[in-house]
């Protein structure tokens, strides 16, 4: 298991402690980061015992019942429930992943929950993400290429071709990955981070796209590109199982292969 640093605004202290209800048989503990930044106040890990018999596996299941039943100004983002969106990412038990898609039984002990790491707290366990928003902007993340000649027809793609974006696509932006990335943790601000990375790749390596020769030269970037130090991070922490290291490499290789 990976171990990340805590969010930025980390001086946690202890705080409330919730029971659960007498009628209780099988219980968990959720220690669940608190800050709102407009409050003056330390973060703090308020503790949460929660009635297994009345809750659904995964750990999102727990966070929304305490929202719901407890306290309900406990912030998360939340959308899908099936691991599409992206919105539930955070850091459980040591690991960025998605609340939905992490089984409550997986973790051993109390169940301890932030926000993704380094990165600034609008509330609770909702981190700002305009960075990596704007860095996603940045590489232009839509089709370039000249109109077809018959307009009314698709862009055809061979299925060999078609097969090279499998994973890439896939992406959920979740940001799990940038936010596990110790490079991107101390020059975020410059480095791309694999998120972005990976979706700048699934761009070049689409066969309708034909601008790959621009995009390679706006990514040779000591910067935007270079930091990456081939740590891991990024794929081991991946919850849909993708591999940005990978697309960080062959991007370096196809720069490397124009010079
Ligand atoms: S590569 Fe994986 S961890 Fe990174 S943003 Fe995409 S889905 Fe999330
Ligand atoms: S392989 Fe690169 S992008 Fe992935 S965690 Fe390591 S430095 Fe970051
Ligand atoms: S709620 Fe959409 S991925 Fe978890």
């Amino acid at each position: 298991m990976v171990e990340f640093a805590l969010p930025k605004n980390s001086r946690v202290t202890p705080g409330k402690k919730h029971p659960a209800p007498e009628t209780a048989t099988s219980t968990k503990t959720f220690e669940v980061y608190r800050y709102d930044p407009n409050s003056g106040e330390n973060p703090r890990l308020d503790s949460y015992e929660v009635d297994l018999g009345s809750c659904g596996p995964m750990v999102l299941d727990a966070l929304l019942k305490i929202k719901n039943e407890v306290d309900s100004t406990l912030t998360l983002r939340r959308s899908c429930r099936e691991g599409i969106c992206g919105s539930c990412a955070m850091n459980i038990d040591g690991t960025n992943t998605l609340a939905c898609l992490k089984p409550i039984g997986e973790v051993s002990g109390k169940v301890r929950v932030y926000p993704l790491p380094h990165m600034p707290v609008v509330k609770d366990l909702v981190p700002d993400l305009s960075q990596v928003y704007r860095q996603y902007a940045s590489i232009e993340p839509w089709m370039k290429a000249a109109p077809p000649a018959e307009a009314d027809r698709e862009r055809r793609q061979s299925p060999e071709d078609r097969a090279k974006l499998d994973g890439p696509s896939d992406c959920i932006l979740c940001a799990c990955c940038s936010t596990a990335c110790p490079s991107y943790w101390w020059n975020g601000d410059r480095y791309l981070g694999p998120a972005v990375l990976l979706q700048a790749y699934r761009w070049i390596a689409d066969s309708r796209d034909e601008a790959s020769d621009e995009r390679l030269s706006d990514l040779d970037d000591t910067f935007k590109l270079y930091r990456c130090h081939t740590i891991m991070n990024c794929t081991k922490t991946c919850p849909k199982g993708l591999n940005p290291a990978q697309a960080i490499g062959e991007i370096k290789k196809l720069i490397a292969s124009r010079e």
